[in-house]
Order: C-alpha cells, then sequence, then structure tokens
C-alpha cells in the first residue's frame, strides 16, 4: 500500500467507483443511469475519492441541497454513497474521506451536513448524530376513499397538473413549509420537479392550496407527497388517491408523525410503517444559526463554548441571541455560564432534542441555571423530518 490520498473523481475513474459500490451495496441499477447522475457531482468537485497510487479504493459524494429549518431555506451538503473497498476497510480510510468531505462542505458554503447512516460509529466520531426521521406509513385505502365527505366530494377542485405547474407546485410547498416552520425536509430543484411531473407513472393533481403526487407500487398505491394547505384541501387529495381502493388495498405515504392525515383518518396507520432516522452536522456554527427560523416570541441569550475538533472554525465561546425568529452566534469572552457542547450535541441540538435528553447522554454539560427551558422553547418546534433519501 502506497501513501493513500483525497482526490477528486474524474470521469475516467467512474468504472472503478461502480465496482467498490457493487462491492459493497450489491449489483443494482443501470451503469449508464448511474454514470450520468455521477457526472453532475464530478463537474463541481462533489465527487471525492481515496487512492492507493492509481487505484481508486473509495468514494463519496455530496448532494447540493437546501433545507428547511424553522421555516427558513438553508443549504445542507447531503453525504451519499459512502464506499470502502472491503480490502482496504477498517484502517481508517472512510474517516480519511470523510474528513475530506467535510472540508468540501465547507468549501462550498453549506453551512450543514445530513446523511443517512448505515452504521453510525464513523460518522459520529466526524461529529455527526442523529437529527430526524423518514417515515413511511400504511393506511387502508378504503379509510382514505371516504376522506372527501359525500360521492361528490366536498366541492374543492382538483385539477390534473403537468410540467407547467413545477414553480406552483415549489411555491405551495415553500408556503406550507414557512407556515409550519418545518424542520429536515429538502426543498427540490425545479428540473427535478420538472421530472416528476412528466413522468407518466406518477399521478399528479394540484388544488388551490395543494397537491399530491403518486403512482402504482406493485397493486397498492405509493404517495410520493401531498401538501395541504386547507383542511378541505387534505381531504380531497386524499380522497383522490382512495379513489384507487377497488383495485389498492393500502396506500403508503411518506409524512411526518404529526401530518394531519393521522387525525383524518378512521383507523391508525398500519402496523408495517416503519422510520429510517437521518444525521446532522453543522458545518459552520454561525451561518447555520443565523440561516433558520426560530419561532417569533420567544427570546434566548445565552453563552455557548463549543470544542469541534474536525472543524476548528466552530471551536470557540460564543455567545448565542435569538429574538424575532432570528438567531445570532458572536464570538465572546469565556464564560463560566456557558453551555459546553461538541459537534454531536450542537446538531442534536439545533434539530429541537430537548436539554434532558442532551444532558442524559452527556453531549451537553454546564449551562446556566434555568437556561435548559429557554432552549427547549427556541429549539422546539415541530419534529424533524425529511421525505427524501438521498
Ligand atoms: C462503512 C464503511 C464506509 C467504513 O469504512 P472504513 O474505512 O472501514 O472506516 P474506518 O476504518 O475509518 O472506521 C471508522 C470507525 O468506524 C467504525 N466502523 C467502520 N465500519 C463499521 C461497521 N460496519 N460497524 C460498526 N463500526 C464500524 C470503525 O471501527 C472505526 O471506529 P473506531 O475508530 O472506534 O474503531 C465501509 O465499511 C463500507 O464501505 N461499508 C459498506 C458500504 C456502507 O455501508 N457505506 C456506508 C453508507 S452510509
Amino acid at each position: 500500500m502506497t501513501e493513500l490520498r483525497v482526490v477528486e473523481v474524474a470521469e475516467e475513474q467512474l468504472d472503478s467507483v461502480w465496482q467498490v459500490r457493487a462491492r459493497s451495496f450489491g449489483m443494482g441499477g443501470d451503469r449508464d443511469e448511474w454514470k450520468k447522475s455521477a457526472r453532475s457531482f464530478i463537474v463541481d468537485g462533489r465527487y471525492l475519492g481515496v487512492v492507493d497510487g492509481d487505484e481508486l479504493v473509495a468514494a463519496a459524494r455530496v448532494w447540493p441541497h437546501e433545507q428547511w429549518w424553522g421555516g427558513r431555506r438553508v443549504p445542507m451538503g447531503g453525504v451519499a454513497g459512502v464506499v470502502v473497498a472491503p480490502e482496504y476497510r477498517g484502517r481508517g480510510v472512510g474517516s480519511l474521506l470523510m474528513r475530506a468531505v467535510l472540508n468540501v462542505c465547507a468549501e462550498k458554503g453549506y453551512p450543514l451536513t445530513a446523511l443517512y447512516p448505515a452504521t453510525t460509529v464513523l460518522y459520529r466520531h466526524l461529529g455527526y448524530e442523529f437529527a430526524g426521521s423518514r417515515h413511511l406509513y400504511t393506511f387502508e385505502a378504503a379509510d382514505l376513499r371516504t376522506l372527501g365527505g359525500t360521492s361528490r366530494g366536498n366541492g374543492t377542485a382538483v385539477r390534473r397538473a403537468g410540467r407547467d405547474d413545477a414553480d406552483l407546485f415549489l411555491e405551495l410547498a415553500a408556503k406550507a413549509h414557512e407556515t409550519r416552520r418545518s424542520n429536515g425536509p429538502l426543498i427540490w430543484p425545479r428540473t427535478e420537479v420538472e421530472s416528476w411531473l412528466e413522468d407518466e407513472s406518477n399521478f399528479a393533481y394540484v388544488a388551490e392550496d395543494g397537491f399530491v403526487v403518486y403512482k402504482w407500487k406493485d397493486r397498492n398505491l405509493a404517495v410520493e407527497e401531498l401538501i395541504a394547505g386547507s383542511e378541505e384541501t387534505a381531504r380531497a387529495l386524499w380522497a383522490t388517491v382512495g379513489s384507487g381502493a377497488s383495485i389498492a388495498k393500502t396506500v403508503e405515504a411518506c409524512c411526518p408523525p404529526f401530518d394531519p392525515i393521522h387525525l383524518l383518518v378512521e383507523h391508525e396507520a398500519l402496523g408495517k410503517s416503519w422510520q429510517n432516522r437521518w444525521m446532522l452536522r453543522l458545518v459552520d456554527a454561525p451561518a447555520a444559526l443565523a440561516g433558520r427560523g426560530f419561532p417569533d416570541g420567544v427570546v434566548l441569550e445565552a453563552d455557548l463554548r463549543i470544542d469541534d475538533p474536525e472543524l476548528p472554525a466552530n471551536t470557540g465561546d460564543w455567545h448565542l441571541s435569538i429574538s424575532d425568529g432570528s438567531a445570532s452566534l458572536t464570538a465572546r469572552e469565556p464564560s463560566d455560564d456557558a453551555l459546553r457542547v461538541g459537534p454531536r450535541g450542537l446538531a442534536a441540538l439545533y434539530a429541537g432534542t430537548p436539554l434532558a435528553t442532551l444532558r442524559g447522554t452527556g453531549l451537553v454539560t454546564g449551562g446556566a441555571a434555568l437556561a435548559d427551558s429557554a432552549f427547549d422553547a427556541v429549539f422546539g418546534g415541530p419534529a424533524a423530518y425529511m421525505l427524501d433519501d438521498f
């Protein structure tokens, strides 16, 4: 083994990446399609590899995502496809690669990075912590069919949507997430929404303040996304999907546990519902805090001591000031009352984990008496979730 080096993956190395992926995840998908998507990461240095001499032995890519936090958009580097060739595992190659990924996120100006972990150990060592979940629920189709009220519906106009509705879908989603102060969901690029709407296997409908996209999955139905700004629209859109109940017995849907559908359907979601947890890390603490929204009317003035061995720019003594829905993190003198956190505690705090949980895991120590409830009030809010895997 010569000295291992981190490189930006080049076009001619894609076959090697494909082979390491096959050894890591199994053979899956179409190689040409995968290469096409991989090129979009190569063009601006978001596909990283590790080489031993000329041989590519590990790779990871970074999606240029944006996430809603407190109802505001925060850029996030979504890490995916982390793979190390089997014969190179267990000797720090994954860690070397992930350190380079963190630096790419910093260089590209993503205040946050997130990922779905196959193993937590590697990512926790580098400062990631669980922050939210992707929930999949399965409903009885017959339950959804009757949500619209009478057999003539509830009077809400619902029409078929097409490619030209991409901007409208994005506007409706943005409005809903701003109003709900959503934490976690991704903001899709317009091109992705257009290709969704063009795809003949997706069925898209739009109402005045909402939309749904769904499709067949085996002999059942699956909702990709449903946004509704009112009870009437929620009922009308779910009932549109449920109208397939003569063929489909169930409808699966990714939605958060507090989605109104859970309080509208007669029977609770079926037992085979599941969740998949994702991890978060703050890359640039001042930018991440300034970028997210906070509840109106809550205030916090507190000192923080952050120790971040991987990203030393976050390390230091800070003052966190939150009011009027916004935060600022500014450098200050050390304080005995500072709440002490590392990157994992900071990520979990950012995502709304209660202080009692953070203290119970040792991820947070110190802090002024009585400040915990103030932290809970400002960072609490709807539980962080995502609808998309990446
Ligand atoms: C997961 C993977 C990327 C780790 O790469 P690696 O080069 O072996 O990682 P490192 O040697 O840098 O290990 C870093 C830490 O993670 C731990 N670790 C690595 N793989 C682990 C596993 N499968 N389960 C538990 N811990 C693991 C190591 O023990 C080490 O912790 P330690 O220092 O406390 O001992 C590699 O095993 C792999 O490619 N697996 C298959 C694909 C996959 O699961 N990718 C992750 C997708 S999210």
